[in-house]
């Protein structure tokens, strides 16, 4: 297919923007205004939260952190599942701003000047937006594909994508792939092939396995008890006082304000910093410790409906898993016969509902104790933190490193090194232990976790 999309590299009004809001707060600074909740927005952050230094550079990357595991070591192949970018909010979440910009600027009073503000704010998000992927969402994937590039040289680079053996996957939802073809855009515009095809394939067997997996629909996606411990938290004396603060802020009677509004204030001022990168005063409503509070409400929900809260969560991305390891298996093989690798790097673009299964089922942040309705204070250090883990283009990454013959595999969880579990004493040189010891550790999934007999909504075995 052709590369449609428009490769202006910045669009300025995206990127400068967060100049009038520094007016706007009487303190013009040279960096952006920053709400001070930002790393608490979940899957709704931005990857800049994760690391900052992309602030001053968004092409910079850190080679002191992503090296090989040695100086005789070589990259022969990397995977890299990648949420989509920056995105709109989706209709359900248009309707709850809409329900609390009604209540604001009909009933808030008080002189301050950032109720003012949200007073005089306009509602410009609309249901047909429905999750699109926005312009900031497009400038992700095209920075991150300049970022993977510089560093895993030798493996997304100019020649591999013209002999074809780069391969892309999407899953079919528009989001991912306009991000797909962002990500296609920024190694055209990077190499100057701007006129060339790039080819990728549309793929929801593997890229939205969640949807076809009748087990998980029915037992967990659809099945409200499913998620008890979210509701029970809703209803707890946590988000109780956070609803309270709020309503304290805006002089409204405390029944006026649901949690559905209070996550809605919330999400508008993660979408206004995702989206526009402005720092608007709907974050005025809430303290850090407020944010602590939304932040575990969404990390609960993650839990219970994507990872380690039920068992068919992770299992439903098998066919994902067994997917990964073939292509690893297949280049290692190649390597070991002597022949070249065909796929020097394969890029899937999917979902943080495809990433965090996928995760779970390798075992990557798993606390000692799940995450419940009354555990939110005995869980503050917990490791399971999606705003650290599944901001927008969130993105997993191994990479096969041949060091002299011993094949290794090093995990990269944006950008940052990601010790497999459970092969703490066996980490190698520099974080990545040998394949083969990853092979073994995973064994059991790799003879097994089948994804037809799994997701069958009645397990014959
Ligand atoms: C890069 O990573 C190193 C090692 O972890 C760290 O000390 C350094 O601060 C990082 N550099 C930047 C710019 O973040
Ligand atoms: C995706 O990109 C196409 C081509 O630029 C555009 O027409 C379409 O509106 C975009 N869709 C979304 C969901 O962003
Ligand atoms: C719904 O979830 C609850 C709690 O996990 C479980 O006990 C029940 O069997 C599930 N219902 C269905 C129809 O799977
Ligand atoms: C491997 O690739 C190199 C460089 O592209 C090429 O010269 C060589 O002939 C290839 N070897 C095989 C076995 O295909």
């Amino acid at each position: 297919m052709l590369l449609t999309i428009p490769l202006k590299v910045i669009s300025a009004h995206f990127f400068f923007s967060y100049t009038s809001c520094c007016s706007l707060w009487g303190n013009v600074q040279t960096t952006p205004d920053i709400p001070a909740i930002a790393k608490y927005f979940t899957t709704k952050g931005r990857y800049e939260e994760v690391n900052p230094y992309l602030i001053d550079d968004i092409l910079a990357v850190n080679k002191s952190l992503v090296k090989p595991p040695s100086a005789e070591c070589r990259e022969i192949h990397l995977t890299a599942i990648i949420r989509h970018g920056s995105r709109y909010p989706t209709t359900k979440n248009v309707k709850k701003m809409r329900a609390l910009h009604n209540l604001v600027v009909q009933k808030a009073s008080g002189e301050e000047r950032w109720l003012r503000e949200i007073t005089q704010w306009k509602m410009w998000y609309t249901d047909e937006m429905d999750g699109r992927l926005v312009q900031k969402g497009v400038l992700d994937h095209r920075h991150l594909a300049v970022r993977l590039s510089k560093l895993f040289p030798s493996l997304i680079s100019k020649e591999k994508l013209q002999d074809g053996h780069i391969k892309f996957m999407t899953s079919s939802k528009h989001r991912c792939v306009n991000s797909t073809l962002s990500f296609q855009g920024g190694l055209a515009k990077l190499w100057d092939i701007e006129d060339e095809e790039i080819d990728y394939e549309v793929n929801d067997a593997l890229m939205r396995f969640f949807d076809k997996c009748t087990r998980f629909v029915e037992t967990v996606d659809k099945n409200q008890s499913a998620m008890a411990e979210l509701d029970k938290f809703t209803s707890s004396a946590e988000m109780r006082r956070v609803q309270e603060k709020i309503a304290d802020r805006l002089l409204v009677p405390y029944s006026h304000i649901t949690s559905d509004m209070a996550e809605a204030a919330f999400y508008l001022c993660a979408y206004e910093l995702a989206i526009k990168t402005i720092n608007s005063p709907w974050c005025q409503l809430f303290d850090e410790a407020d944010a602590l509070v939304l932040e575990y409400a969404n990390d609960l929900k993650q839990f219970w409906k994507r990872s380690y809260g039920h068992d068919i969560n992770s299992k439903s991305s098998c066919i994902l898993f067994h997917d990964v390891f073939s292509r690893l298996d297949r280049a290692a093989n190649e390597i070991r016969s002597g022949s070249n690798v065909t796929e020097a790097a394969t890029i899937q673009v999917g979902h943080a509902d495809t990433l965090l299964p996928l995760l779970t089922l390798l075992g990557f942040f798993k606390d000692s104790v799940p995450l419940t309705s009354d555990n939110y204070v005995t869980q503050g250090q917990r490791a399971f933190r999606t705003s650290r883990m599944m901001p927008y283009a969130a993105n997993l990454v191994l990479v096969l490193y041949d060091c002299s013959g011993n094949l290794r595999l090093q995990a990269l969880l944006n950008e940052r090194p990601l010790a497999f579990p459970g092969l703490a004493d066996n980490q190698g040189e520099e974080g990545a232990p040998l394949y083969q010891d990853v092979r073994d550790h995973y064994g059991e999934l790799l003879q097994g976790c089948d994804f037809e007999k799994e997701c069958q909504l009645f397990p014959s075995k």
